[in-house]
Parts: structure tokens; sequence; C-alpha cells
């Protein structure tokens, strides 16, 4: 499973990039508000520090605004993939941008018929948003199993399930099992991801017993 990282902060993404963790990155309007910058210069920047695919989204909701601003996203860098609602909009602007020749993430899906429709629309990604499930009782990563399943089924299907609205490391590990192709995680639980407990402890005790043999490995 490869990682995205679901920030727009610019040092974030050159930090976990320069340790090499990081496939893409994926921005949301909420995100890039954030920054308090204008979007185009977050995304350019972004692009230019990583080689992966980096999402931006359109903020218009019907087809004709979606392509405007889907066209102007992806002339920022070739590595933009343009982000569309899961709306009857949406996925006909995904359509359409993708004939373009465009990458397209088909973001906000919270079942397997939309994200149907996005892999029927040409989308590059599908992004079912597992917390915002969980967060109303639901069980979000049953929605990623069922897109495997779906999409195994069908062999013409080149749409990759990114799982996103991952809000902890349990979420990063059921979406591998459940066979995510992608998980876009925020910055905070991927670097969670290397912490045990009891790690941390094995590493004091050894260190602790080395340093009473006086030896240094030169
Ligand atoms: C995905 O592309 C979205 O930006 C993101 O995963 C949303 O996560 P949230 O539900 O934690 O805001």
């Amino acid at each position: 499973m490869r990682f995205f990282v679901d920030t727009a902060d610019i040092s974030e993404i050159r930090d976990l990039a320069t340790a090499g963790f990081l496939d893409g990155v994926t921005t949301n309007p909420s995100l890039i508000a954030k920054t308090g910058r204008p979007i185009r210069d977050v995304i350019k920047e972004n692009c230019q520090t990583i080689e992966g695919p980096v999402s931006a989204e359109v903020t218009a909701a019907d087809f004709d605004g979606m392509i405007a601003e889907g066209e102007r996203l992806a002339d920022i860098a070739a590595n933009v993939a343009v982000k569309v609602p899961s709306t009857w909009d949406g996925l006909r602007a995904c359509r359409a941008l993708s004939q373009l020749g465009h990458k397209v993430n088909v973001t906000l899906c919270f079942s397997a018929n939309q994200a149907l429709l996005g892999a029927k629309a040409g989308a590059t990604f599908i992004s079912p948003f597992v917390g915002r499930l969980d967060d109303l009782g639901l069980d979000g990563m049953e929605v990623v199993r069922e897109i495997r399943a779906i999409y195994d089924n069908d062999k013409s299907i080149t749409t990759d399930i990114l799982a996103s609205s991952i809000r902890t490391p349990l979420h990063v590990k059921q979406a591998a099992i459940a066979g995510a192709d992608i998980a876009t995680v925020p910055p905070a639980v991927l670097r969670n991801l290397a912490k045990h407990p009891l790690t941390d402890k094995g590493l004091a005790s050894f260190l602790a017993d080395w340093s009473k043999t006086g030896q240094a490995i030169l």
C-alpha cells in the first residue's frame, strides 16, 4: 500500500518526503484554508517537492465550473490530480477531465455505488472517507472492502482505492488489510505508525546494558 500525506503544510511534506515514506499528497479546501496562502502557490510548491500525485480540489459545484477550475489546477504541474466530489456533476466532470488526459481523484465518497460510478467515469483515484463514516457510528472500512471486491470483479477497472479520512494507526492497518491501494494519512498519524512502547522500552534497556560495557562500534 502506498502512502499519501493528507496536508497542505509544505514543511510537513518536505520532512516526510526526506524520510522517504511519501508517494503523494492530498489537499482539500479546508487544508488549503489552514495555510492562509493562495492555492496556486501551495500546490505548485507541493508539486515541486514530491514526484508523486498532488491532489488539488475544485470548489465549483456545477459541471462547467468544475471543468474550468480543474483545467486551471491541472495546468499548475504535471503531477496535479484534480479532485472532484462524488456528485452527479462531479462524476461527469471526472469523465471529461480524464478524457482530457488529467489525473482525477473522486473525493467525498461514502458508498460503494459512488465508487462504482467513479471507476466508470475514469477516475484515477477514488477516495472513500473512512473516518467520517465512523463518526456516524457506521463502519467506514466496510466501504473500502466493498469497493475492493467490486473493483476486483471487473478487470477493466484501473481506478486506485485511496482510503481517506484516516484518523488512527488502526485505520492504516485495516486499510492495508482491506486491500486499499493507497492511504492518505495526516502527518501525525503517519509518524505514529513507528511508535510502540515495547520498542522504546527495549531500546532503553539495550542501550543501558551497552553503556556498561564501555564499548563503541568503530
Ligand atoms: C482526503 O482527501 C481528505 O482530504 C481527507 O482525508 C479528509 O479527512 P477528514 O475527514 O479527517 O477531514
